[in-house]
């Protein structure tokens, strides 16, 4: 009832709505509707309330919670449910919490602050008060476990898409999983499966980004190589337009992948890429492969040619160029 409350004061800014016309609209007493008023308020929510005349919203939060994405969501499965946290250790363990207790696909576990986020190959993510975004995506998908690396490929092709239609900045993806601008690391993709020989049962998609942290704020987080949207585009950026609309691109991309495979999104990645026709060293639990990337393959796999004129298939790997 939240999410149609706020829907409804957003409707009406600027102008008076009555707890009356509020309670009839939304199927609740009145007595409801202040209390829900009250918990709004509490959140940052600027209401003003006037006796007769009703209530009238005059400022909202930068906020994350299920009816501050909702009021940009424009999905049919994704992100129509949302675990909000202040504060949580991880989204990831949430979300695979909420998996293995039958959470049905399309589930997000957000956060405003992570206290042990996890990045890949165990290293820590940080994931600042208010500032940052921090989700998890509970996914279902009817794939073998083979098929679900290039989910990350396909998130970097969302995010990138989110990211320009709400900041209008251009992000370059890097293989795999890291959405850079100037260079600098503003995005990190985590995939997580729980898979049973020959499917993949569930998929926890984690991405972190540095949304309005200030620089200082990006000191502790090797400040060389992460900025954040809002230095960037130097202003601020609204978390909950950004992340809904991340939920919107990626719920066609999944889509389309689920349909057709990966080869129509592999041009769209490619098209975003800075990650061909670099010198590169990847290492991975495989070993370490040096060499020049000539390209991804039709299942997401970084091409490595190596000195010897041999091509590689890298499928994870920490990547330096
Ligand atoms: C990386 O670049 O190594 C991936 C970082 C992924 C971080 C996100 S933040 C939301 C989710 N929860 C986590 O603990 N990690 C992922």
């Amino acid at each position: 009832m939240r999410n149609e409350l706020v829907q409804k004061l957003v409707e009406h800014q600027g102008e008076y709505v009555s707890g009356e016309r509020l309670s009839e609209s939304l199927g609740v007493s009145r007595t409801a509707i202040w209390k829900q008023i009250e918990v709004l308020k509490k959140q940052g929510y600027q209401i003003e309330s006037a006796p007769k005349k009703g209530y009238q919203l005059m400022g909202r939060p930068d906020g994350l919670q299920e009816h501050d994405i909702h009021l940009y969501l424009h999905t049919k499965r994704l992100g129509q449910s949302v675990s909000y946290y202040a504060t949580v250790p991880s989204t990831q363990a949430v979300a695979h919490e909420l998996a293995q207790a039958g959470e049905p696909e399309g589930h997000v576990v957000v956060a405003d602050e992570q206290t042990s986020g996890r990045g890949r190959f165990g290293r820590n993510w940080s994931s600042a008060a208010g500032t940052s975004i921090s989700m998890s995506l509970l996914l279902r998908p009817a794939l073998a476990p083979e098929n679900v690396p290039p989910l990350t490929l396909v998130a970097a092709v969302a995010v990138t898409r989110a990211i320009e239609k709400v900041t209008d900045l251009e992000a370059d993806i890097k293989w795999p999983n890291d959405i850079l601008l100037n260079g600098k690391k503003i995005v990190g993709i985590l995939t997580e499966m729980q898979s049973e020989p020959g499917l993949a049962n569930v998929v926890i998609l984690g991405i972190g980004i540095n949304a309005n942290q200030t620089d200082e704020e990006l000191i502790h987080d090797d400040r060389n190589q992460s900025t954040s949207l809002a230095t960037e585009k130097g202003e601020l950026i609204n978390r909950a337009e950004l992340l809904a609309n991340i939920l919107e691109e990626f719920e066609w991309l999944y889509d389309a992948y689920l349909k057709n495979g990966f080869k129509e999104i592999k041009l769209l990645w490619e098209a975003r890429s800075i990650s061909i026709g670099l010198n590169l060293e990847a290492k991975s639990i495989h070993g370490t492969v040096t060499g020049r990337s000539v390209g991804i393959s039709e299942d997401g796999a970084l091409l490595v040619e190596d000195a010897q004129g041999i091509t590689h298939k890298v499928y994870s790997a920490d990547v330096q160029s």
